[in-house]
């Protein structure tokens, strides 16, 4: 599968959301990450559905949504409704995990499951071949700009393994401090859609480090 870039609109100019959304639309970005923080999960508080609705509003590309919060089986629906395309929750956050996955799938939605850096990919071997999508955190979810995490590397050599065992379809995502320099070796593991949040809002040329991030890891 061609590798995925998603940046994160974690990092984006909230003044300026929809020049950005546009911005996005005209790159070559496949999805757009879209973080949300309850202050009770992480100790970090990011928005919540009116600004997930002011991005779809704009937005050409699926909505890939990444829930940082307890509960997350309560607002299934209404995250559908705002706009979500694909619907991440973490591991550590749901107790009735199956449930949880199945609730998104009946909704509509494509389902994720984001790993803590501390939690093994081994405890998703009765649920992989339920998911559409595994979220490997390379930094402790809460903040962007964080410095990637090089174990990293092996939980997706061990997911892949994991996954081609099951015949599941699950793809790999990573997310956090996603750059130039570890996203071709992160692909070469077996990784296909790459977050990127401060590396692209950041750049000097946000539609040409997004280019330039897909070119080098579609080779
Ligand atoms: C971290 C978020 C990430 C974050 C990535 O909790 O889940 O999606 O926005 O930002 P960077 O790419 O700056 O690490
Ligand atoms: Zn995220």
């Amino acid at each position: 599968m061609p590798t995925l870039i998603a940046p994160s609109v974690l990092a984006a100019d909230f003044a300026n959301i929809q020049r950005d959304i546009e911005m996005l639309n005209k790159s070559n970005a496949d999805w757009i990450h879209v973080d949300v923080m309850d202050g009770v999960f992480v100790p970090n508080i990011s928005f919540g559905f009116p600004v997930i609705e002011a991005i779809k509003k704009y937005a050409t590309k699926p909505l890939d949504v990444h829930l940082m919060i307890v509960q997350p089986e309560k607002y299934i629906e209404a995250f559908k409704k705002a706009g979500a395309d694909i619907l991440t929750v973490h591991y550590e956050a749901c107790p009735h995990l199956h449930r949880t996955i199945q609730q998104i799938k009946a909704a509509g939605m494509k389902a994720g499951v984001a790993l803590n850096p501390h939690t093994s990919v081994d405890l998703l071997d009765d649920i992989i071949a339920d998911l559409d999508l595994v979220c490997i955190m390379s930094v402790n979810p809460g903040f962007g700009g964080q410095k990637f995490i090089e174990n990293t590397y092996h939980k997706v050599t061990k997911l892949q393994l994991l996954i081609a065992k099951n015949n599941s379809k699950a793809v790999i995502e990573i997310d956090g401090g996603v750059t130039d320099v570890n996203a071709e070796k992160l692909c070469a593991a077996g990784a296909s859609v790459l977050v990127a949040g401060s590396f692209v809002f950041n750049a000097p040329n946000p539609i040409q480090t997004i280019a330039d991030l897909k070119t080098s890891t579609n080779q």
